[in-house]
């Protein structure tokens, strides 16, 4: 008979959630192995000291989140696992062994806040069908006012009559492009950037110039002499967790970059996408200048990227042709995603995920640090990903293509360059994506034997 390792405790809150919560940590740590059969109620009732109803329970609730399914006559047995992917599946991304692509939350079980979420929704009818009508472009007031008190909490002074919603910060980001810009601007960006942002202008035929950048992020002499050469129609930078150098400017550069906008009568967009991650950071541009300032977020890294809710808010001047390119793009965000968004804010579970993906991201920095800490490493406080430079004997080329043989998919820092920029070597390791602490730290010791290889010494003729 199987002898679950199950521990229960006076004050961990019911104890068939504990023995369901213990069972689903078996079996993402692999120690339940799908197909084992489970011992019977009265088996596991016996060994844990209480009631066979609160195994029955415990088993109910297992079968609920998926874990485990009872078979007629034939017992309780342990589902085989649909793993839980971060990301859309590719037919590569199975064979993986560790994927440091992208930069998502690490997995939570957000299956009941949904679930909550919709219920609350469901139980009122006249809600139900307010969300089932057109609304004006910039959304419905009362969720743009639990975002904007809910931002402002969080240290973003957002207004709920100047925010719009959008489809996630990438859609924001391309309205933004779409409103304000035309073929041929030029718009600048930090040396190293968000992959995302140079699909988008190459898209919009934009001309993108890099700026330089030092720890804290563009250097404002830089700025100032780009702003002079190519008279930019607008600059585009992530002031915190800087994707994917991992920098965030303090309040004194912060201040420096909007006088060199100022002085050039230049519009900042801000990608505050990471913003809200670290428990402590400086204003945001837009705190400091909301008349300068394009501010984008959204709640995809800080709560679920599959929800699709962001938000941008213009300067008061931009804000009807806003309105006008949201019209155009799609009339409205959907306003059934926005009013979730809402209830798990006003739930409280907006807070608690944020807390727990910084309490994860503290864990996996360390691991990370403790693996590959000898290496030049940046990394910064819940910034879901690393910028590792590689040692001056390794290939970038080589690297990424060992890495990948090797079933590691990581990103070169081609990636990150805008056309025609040296490329450093370099990769981005989202460590926010192996889909548990073991995978992280085994995709991480692999990485390691990697960096530690001997250049081959060949050369190609
Ligand atoms: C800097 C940056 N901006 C925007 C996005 C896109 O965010 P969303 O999923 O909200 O569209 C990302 C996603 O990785 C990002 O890293």
């Amino acid at each position: 008979m199987t002898i679950l390792d199950i521990a229960l405790s006076d004050n961990a809150g019911p104890r068939y959630k504990q023995v369901a919560d213990q069972l689903a940590t078996l079996i993402e740590n692999g120690t339940l192995s799908a197909n084992v059969r489970l011992p019977t109620h009265r088996a596991l009732a016996d060994q844990l000291g209480v009631t066979v109803g609160t195994v029955t329970r415990a088993y109910a609730e297992a079968e609920r989140r998926g874990l485990v399914e009872a078979r007629v006559g034939a017992g309780t047995y342990v589902c085989a696992r649909e793993t839980n992917h971060w990301t859309f599946d590719t037919p590569h991304s199975s064979q993986l062994e560790c994927h440091f692509g992208y930069n998502v939350p690490p997995l939570l079980d957000r299956a009941d806040m949904l679930n909550r979420a919709m219920q609350k929704l469901a139980g009122n009818p006249a809600t139900l069908n307010q969300l089932m009508l057109y609304q004006l472009p910039e959304g419905i007031m009362q969720h743009r006012e639990v975002l904007a008190h809910w931002l402002q909490q969080q240290g973003v002074n957002l207004s709920a009559d100047r925010l719009l919603f959008s489809s996630g910060a990438q859609h924001a980001t391309q309205m933004a492009l779409d409103a304000y810009c035309r073929a041929g601007d030029t718009l600048l960006v930090e040396k190293y950037s968000y992959p995302g942002l140079i699909s988008l202008a190459r898209q919009h035929q934009l001309s993108l110039k890099p700026l330089e950048m030092d720890d804290e992020g563009i250097i404002p002499e830089s700025l100032d002499a780009a702003c002079r050469l190519y008279q930019p129609r607008l600059i585009y930078s992530m002031p915190t967790l800087q994707n994917p150098t991992t920098a965030t400017m303090s309040l004194e550069r912060r201040h420096a970059i909007l006088d060199v906008c100022r002085k050039h009568n230049l519009y900042l967009i801000e990608d505050e996408v990471n913003g809200l991650l670290p428990e402590e950071r400086p204003d945001p541009f837009v705190n400091l200048d909301s008349e300068q300032v394009i501010h984008i977020g959204a709640l995809s890294k800080c709560l679920a990227p599959g929800l699709r809710v962001g938000y941008i808010q213009v300067p008061q001047r931009l804000y009807e042709q806003m309105t006008t390119t949201l019209q155009n793009h799609s009339w409205m965000t959907s306003p059934l995603l926005t009013g979730i968004a809402t209830e798990l804010i006003q739930s409280g579970d907006a807070v608690r995920v944020l807390s727990q993906i910084r309490s994860e991201m503290k864990v996996r920095l360390e691991i990370t640090r403790e693996i590959l800490g000898d290496f030049d490493l940046r990394t910064s406080e819940s910034c879901f990903h690393i910028w590792l430079t590689l040692p001056e004997h390794l290939r970038l080329g080589e690297f990424v293509t060992a890495a990948t043989e090797n079933g590691i998919s990581l990103k070169s820092a081609e990636l990150f360059v805008p056309p025609g920029g040296a490329v450093p070597p370099a990769v981005r390791l989202s460590v926010s994506s192996p889909a548990n602490r073991d995978i992280l730290r085994s995709g991480l010791l692999k990485v390691r034997e990697l960096l530690e290889q001997e250049p081959t010494g060949g050369f190609a003729l």
